[in-house]
């Protein structure tokens, strides 16, 4: 998970709570909305959190005057509960004996709730991290050992998770366990140390212990015990001595954002597809509703939408409309009213053309949904129904990740909605929901065995001054959002053609040499893709195909070729066959001295019409 950052400290002596929130100001690049630390005073639990970046809330509350050696903190990216004080970590149970801090999704925290509610437990947030504390005093019931009760708490979490705990019972020590979410264990002069990555840490050690899938660690000064958590086999830890810098390893080791934001979509793909069955419900149930519909975004997010109306019309009959944002009030103002449906995407959720366009449908009474990656953001605050990405936070400046976990969310919206109309077998149903969840292996193994031909295309074409990207269908898209990304990164003024099209006009700029990127995946259009392809090569254009691995036809009409692995469904190709293309965008900008993390002339968020 990339979102939310956790720390904890236990010191010989001294106080933790400086250190905690400087580790925290180095983990705010995985969330900012708000912070909270928690330590352990005579046996008391004292705790200041609050919403809000840290230096803002350091100037308010002094988040450095907690007294104790043991301690968390966290800075937060909201998934469950929007951005609040009481939604903020640290987490209590209800006697405020057990601090909580977690990065990662509970997705089984609805029924655990009930449950404790069940039991008299009383709840003071709306966050899914509030189940642990409570989890760990119901089983402190009946095991006396607090490690068994954190161990027993464990097994009945579904989801992922980093957790680090603190109790007055044990005031030295911190229990950590993991699922997915990334923690790693610092071993220092001054005591012991957990965090969500190494850039929290490098200033108080290097020497780093990562900790395994499914391990719990036990933390004091003197030393960290590691244990399987099913088996509870110990293991002796193996420490690493960390060489990088502070900036390198707020990157992962990645040379820039982007780099790292494209390999993380193995990750953000899958939490696309974690809870909110719920949401996809209703929103498909107003769609289904609806007399007319709008996707509305501006940029890569206007791409996602326009691959969503593929998807809905091709799955489920719904004839939607995309929308740029900027040209909506103007292409569509007077149709809108009480009975249209707008989907609102923003990443960032502050888009300025975007909240214009909701703000517009607002006053003349349409429903608004969105999805975005950021809760609390405008865009939460005006939609009726909204859906968070799960991406974490995206700093690279063109989109890459947050645009595939739209793309998912959209297509399972639209096999959803499928379902409800009966306008897709139950057979392709199955098929598609089980391509979604095969995409985080997909990715990977793309970006496992494609990044090097990618590089290498960069390396070769990086004189040409214009490229010209097409296909057919769903595929268009692809082509409209891979240009995007090789214009904004490495600058080349380039074009994206519906492949049918290009004969109508565009034909005519073809010479020897010039670069054509078909999107080529086996599809119902592909022999009229083929014949795409043949007018172009007979006028001497030079052929770089994404194709199906092993695709004879498409490989022996290629000059270059990059492979996708068999078998995607024609309607789920954009997910998969944009990743070569943020790739080719990335290292093209590198081979023409360009900047990829800070194009020119752009920012992450636009904020003005
Ligand atoms: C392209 C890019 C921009 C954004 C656009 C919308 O790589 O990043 O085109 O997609 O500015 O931003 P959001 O999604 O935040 O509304």
């Amino acid at each position: 998970m990339i979102m939310c950052g956790i720390i904890g400290c236990a010191l010989r002596d001294g106080n933790a709570a400086p250190l905690i929130r400087k580790a925290l100001e180095r983990l705010e690049y995985r969330g900012y909305d708000s912070v909270g630390e928690a330590t352990i005073d005579n046996s008391n639990l004292v705790i200041k959190k609050d919403q809000g970046k840290i230096a803002d809330i350091h100037k308010k509350l002094d988040l450095d005057d907690l007294p104790g050696p043991t301690g968390i903190g966290h800075t937060r990216w909201a998934t469950h509960g929007a951005p609040s004080q009481v939604n903020a970590h640290p987490h209590t149970d209800c006697k405020e004996k057990i601090a909580v801090v977690h990065n990662g999704i509970i997705e089984n925290f609805v029924e655990l709730r009930e449950e404790l509610e069940r039991k008299g437990h009383k709840f003071k947030s709306r966050c899914d991290t509030e189940v642990i504390p409570h989890l760990i005093e119901e089983n402190l019931n009946s095991d006396t050992d607090f490690i068994m009760a954190v161990r027993n708490t464990a097994r009945r979490l579904e989801g992922t998770y980093a957790i680090a705990v603190l109790s007055v019972e044990k005031p030295d020590r911190l229990i950590c366990i993991r699922k997915e979410s990334p923690l790693v264990l610092g071993i220092g002069e001054e005591g012991n140390f957990c965090a969500s990555d190494i850039p929290a840490l490098l200033p108080l050690t290097r020497n780093i212990i990562y900790l395994n899938e499914g391990e719990l660690a036990v933390l004091d000064p003197e030393g960290v015990e590691l244990s399987d958590l099913e088996s509870y086999t110990k293991r002796i830890p193996e420490i690493e001595e960390i060489s990088w810098t502070v900036e390198t390893a707020e990157r992962a080791g990645y040379p820039h954002f982007m780099l790292k934001e494209i390999n993380e979509q193995p990750e953000t793909v899958k939490n696309a597809l974690r809870t909110q069955e719920v949401y996809i419900d209703l929103m498909s149930t107003i769609l289904d509703k609806a007399d007319q519909v709008f996707l509305v975004a501006a940029g890569t997010a206007y791409h996602a939408c326009l691959a969503g109306t593929y998807m809905f019309s091709e799955l489920a009959n719904l004839n939607a409309q995309a929308a740029i944002a900027s040209e909506f009030k103007e292409r569509y103002g007077k149709l809108i009213g009480k009975n249209s449906v707008i989907l609102a995407v923003s990443q960032s959720g502050e888009t300025m053309d975007t909240l214009s366009a909701i703000r517009y449908a607002l006053d003349r009474g349409a429903t608004v949904l969105g999805i975005t990656n950021v809760m609390g953001s405008t865009v939460t605050r005006l939609t009726g129904i909204y859906i968070g990405q799960n991406s974490g936070p995206e700093i690279g400046v063109a989109s890459t990740k947050a645009y595939t976990a739209q793309a998912m969310i959209l297509a399972r919206l639209a096999i959803k909605l499928g379902e409800k109309r009966k306008t897709i077998s139950s057979d392709k149903v199955g098929k598609l929901n089980q391509t979604l969840k095969d995409m985080p292996s997909i990715l990977e193994r793309i970006l496992k065995t494609q990044t090097n031909r990618t590089k290498d295309l960069a390396t070769k074409y990086r004189d040409r001054e214009s490229f010209c990207f097409l296909g057919r269908g769903i595929d268009y898209v692809t082509a409209l959002e891979g240009r995007l990304k090789l214009l904004e990164l490495a600058y080349p003024p380039s074009l994206a053609y519906p492949a049918g099209e290009s004969k109508h006009g565009f034909i005519a700029v073809v010479e020897d040499g010039y670069p054509l990127i078909f999107i080529a995946p086996k599809t119902s259009t592909q022999n009229e893709l083929i014949g795409n392809i043949m007018e172009m090569k007979a006028r001497g254009g030079s052929i770089i195909s994404i194709t199906e691995e092993g695709d004879q036809k498409i490989l022996a009409l290629s000059d270059d070729f990059i492979e996708i692995p068999k078998g995607i469904p024609e309607i789920l190709t954009p997910i998969p066959y944009i990743l070569p293309l943020q790739l080719f965008a990335y290292y093209s900008a590198l081979e023409r001295n360009r900047d990829p993390d800070q194009p020119r002339n752009l920012a992450k968020s636009v904020t003005v019409k």
